[in-house]
């Protein structure tokens, strides 16, 4: 089936599934495809030229007729898709897909792969943000036998150039919230909203796909068959052209999606059930200690001291009880691996810094649901509570009690 030289790909319709081979076999005397890399783009009209020469540049260098650059654009009024497809001509390996009827960073990144040729499916930013001199450590990773090979902020070598503190402060408190709902998922990369990687075909093949949002990695690594991950280092640059679209709604898509991505996959089944049965237990137990310190160090009847005083001495006396039960039993099967007095004092540090973020969060939740959700104190209070017990539990599972020696 020969296609007019310069004509856009027809857009996949369907479920979001990538298929174990090839969509369209490469003809006869070409090579084949070893990386199909997709450029989302929305209103990118002043940076795409620059993006497909730099890209065409590197990989003409390193992997010469064995890659296609795939912009995937959701009809920007910019009209980007004409100005890449202006570029096919020079470009013979760059292939156009302007998508009219669905929109979104990540479906558009599945629809892309789904055109795509390679046996190695990757994604970059069409806003030159994502270094493309990083591509070829990403490369090298994935022939090296890794099933992904995630560029990361959060390595040796990485970072980020220019984020506001907010922007900064934002990043980081979603991926602590997704390390408490999806810690099998998050707790793997350190950057689990990289928008830059490459993942083997292999991997995700026949895996449906159901991505919202910005963050196409959770999908990947949530629904696909990844066994070895790979991350490499880089500074996230400014943008020189044009503006970021993350507005509320991709962070409010990221929390929907974890959510979903935590009931729909086995996930669920890798959550340890009894685990967190026994923490909440121990929980338990940490409130009456509280009431009863509570009770000796401020009521009338006893020591008469300041509430807040008392409250503090009290919080921090359950929480070592909680400390002590969730070593001895909780945890026991890893903390019995750590008998050294410093191993468990970190571990008793970590808990408790953890335990006071949890009371922090817990106060934040109970004004949040009562000031603006549920006008019932007991009820908000109940609510504060289970989030925080959550959050107590996942990050201290992912932190405090961990097999820290590598293997
Ligand atoms: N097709 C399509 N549809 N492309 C989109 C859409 C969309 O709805 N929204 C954004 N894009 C494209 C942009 O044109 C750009 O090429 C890329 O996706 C990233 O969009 P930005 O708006 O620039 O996101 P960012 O720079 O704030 O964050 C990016 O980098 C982070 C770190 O890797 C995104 O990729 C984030 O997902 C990522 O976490
Ligand atoms: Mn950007």
């Amino acid at each position: 089936m020969f296609s007019e030289p310069n004509s856009l790909l027809s857009v996949p319709t369907g479920p979001l599934q990538i298929a174990a081979a090839t969509s369209t076999d490469v003809d006869a005397n070409s090579q084949a495809i070893l990386l199909s890399l997709v450029i989302p783009t929305y209103k990118e009209r002043d940076n795409i030229e620059k993006i497909v020469y730099i890209l065409s540049l590197l990989l003409d260098e390193s992997i010469p007729g064995e890659y296609e650059l795939i912009v995937v654009d959701d009809d920007s009024p910019d009209r980007t898709w004409e100005v890449a497809q202006s570029l096919m001509s020079k470009y013979p390996h760059l292939r156009v897909m302007r998508r009219q009827q669905e929109r979104g960073l990540s479906s558009a990144v599945v629809r892309g792969w789904q055109a795509a040729r390679g046996s190695i499916l990757g994604v970059i930013d069409g806003d030159l943000q994502h270094p493309p001199e990083v591509l070829g450590q990403l490369l090298k990773a994935v022939q090296q036998g890794a099933d992904l090979a995630v560029g990361s902020r959060h390595v040796e070598g990485g970072g980020v150039s220019s984020w506001s503190v907010v922007r900064r402060f934002l990043s980081r408190g979603a991926q602590v919230l997704g390390l408490v709902i999806l810690p099998g998922v998050l707790g793997r990369v350190t950057d689990p909203m990289s928008g830059y990687f490459m993942v083997r075909r292999q991997a995700i093949a026949g895996a449906t796909l159901n991505p919202v949002g910005y963050k196409i990695l959770l999908e990947v690594i949530g629904r696909g068959k990844v066994r070895e991950i790979a991350e490499v280092g880089y500074v996230f640059c400014e943008r020189k052209e044009g503006e970021s679209k993350v507005t509320w709604k991709q962070y409010v898509e990221y929390i929907h999606h974890l959510l979903r991505l935590r009931l729909t996959t086995g996930l669920l089944g890798k959550f340890p059930i009894s685990r967190f049965f026994r923490f909440g237990l121990v929980g338990l137990s940490g409130v009456f200690v509280d009431m009863a310190m509570l009770y000796l160090l401020s009521d009338d009847s006893t020591l008469a001291l300041p509430l807040t005083r008392s409250k503090i001495i009290a919080g921090e006396i359950a929480i070592f009880n909680n400390f002590l039960w969730n070593d001895a039993w909780t945890f026991a099967d890893v903390s019995m691996k750590q008998q050294e007095w410093r191993q468990r004092l970190k571990r008793f540090l970590k808990f408790n810094i953890i335990c006071l973020a949890g009371l922090v969060l817990n106060v934040l939740i109970l004004n949040i649901v009562f000031n603006f959700l549920i006008r019932n104190r007991y009820i908000a209070n109940l609510i504060a509570i289970a989030v925080a017990t959550v959050w107590n539990f996942s990050v201290n599972l992912k932190l405090s009690w961990r097999v820290t020696e590598v293997k």
